[in-house]
C-alpha cells in the first residue's frame, strides 16, 4: 500500500503519554497506530509510569519506549533532538493539565517536554482530566495559548470520569484519535508548535 492510500504508512509518530488514568488507553492507541503502518516511539512521563510501563508500549509497537532516565542515558545529548527531528507527528495522549501548562510555557524539564520544544512537526494533543481541572481558567488559558500557536486538539469528551462524575474531561477514544491522525497526516500541512 502506498502513502497516498495510507497516510500513516512508515510515518514516525512520537506518542507522549502523561500521568492520567487514561494512559491505559494510550497502549491501545499505540497498537492501532502501529497496525496502521506507523512507527511509534512512545515517551512516558514519570507520572505515566505510575499507571503503565514502557514494556507495554514496546510490546505493541515493536520499538523502544522511552522514560525520563533516557534523557540522561547513553544517547543523552542527541536523544530528544533525534526523536524530535525525525517525527512526522507528535501526539500527546493523554495530556494532563500539568503537561499542557508546561507546553504552553515552554517548560522542558522532562524528556517529553524537551522533545516537544525541539520538535517542528505538527503537535496533536488529547487532554484528559477531571472536569473542574479542564474548565479551570488556567487550563483554558493554556489551551488558548497553544491553539493560537497552531497546536491541534482532539477532545476532551463529555462523559464518565475516573472520579465517578460525568463531565467534560474524558480523553477521546483511540479510534477517534486514529481517525484524526490519519486526517492530519493526509492533509500534511498543519502548523507546528
Ligand atoms: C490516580 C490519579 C489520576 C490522575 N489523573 C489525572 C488526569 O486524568 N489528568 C490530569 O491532568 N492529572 C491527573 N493526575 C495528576 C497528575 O498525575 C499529576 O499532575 C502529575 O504531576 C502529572 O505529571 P505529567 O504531566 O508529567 O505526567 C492524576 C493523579 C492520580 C494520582
Amino acid at each position: 500500500m502506498t502513502e497516498t492510500l495510507n497516510p500513516l504508512l512508515n510515518k514516525r509518530i512520537v506518542l507522549g503519554v502523561t500521568g492520567s488514568i487514561a494512559s491505559y488507553k494510550a497502549a491501545d492507541l499505540a497498537s492501532k497506530l502501529t497496525q496502521s503502518g506507523a512507527q511509534v516511539d512512545a515517551i512516558l512521563t514519570a507520572g505515566a509510569t505510575r499507571f503503565v510501563t514502557p514494556l507495554v508500549f514496546q510490546s505493541v509497537s515493536g520499538r523502544r519506549a522511552y522514560i525520563d532516565a533516557d534523557l540522561w542515558g547513553d544517547q543523552a545529548h542527541v536523544l530528544h533532538i533525534g526523536l524530535a527531528h525525525h517525527a512526522d507527528l507528535l501526539l500527546i495522549a493523554p495530556a494532563t493539565a500539568n503537561t499542557l501548562a508546561k507546553l504552553a510555557h515552554g517548560v522542558s524539564d522532562n524528556l517529553l517536554c524537551v522533545t516537544a520544544l525541539a520538535a517542528t512537526c505538527p503537535l496533536l494533543v488529547a487532554p484528559a482530566m477531571d472536569g473542574g481541572m479542564f474548565s479551570h481558567p488556567a487550563t483554558q488559558a493554556n489551551i488558548a495559548l497553544l491553539s493560537a500557536r497552531g497546536v491541534q486538539f482532539c477532545g476532551p469528551e463529555e462523559g464518565h470520569l475516573a472520579s465517578g462524575l460525568s463531565a467534560k474531561g474524558r480523553m477521546s477514544e483511540p479510534l477517534t484519535l486514529l481517525g484524526r491522525v490519519r486526517y492530519l497526516l493526509a492533509r500534511g500541512a498543519i502548523a507546528g508548535t
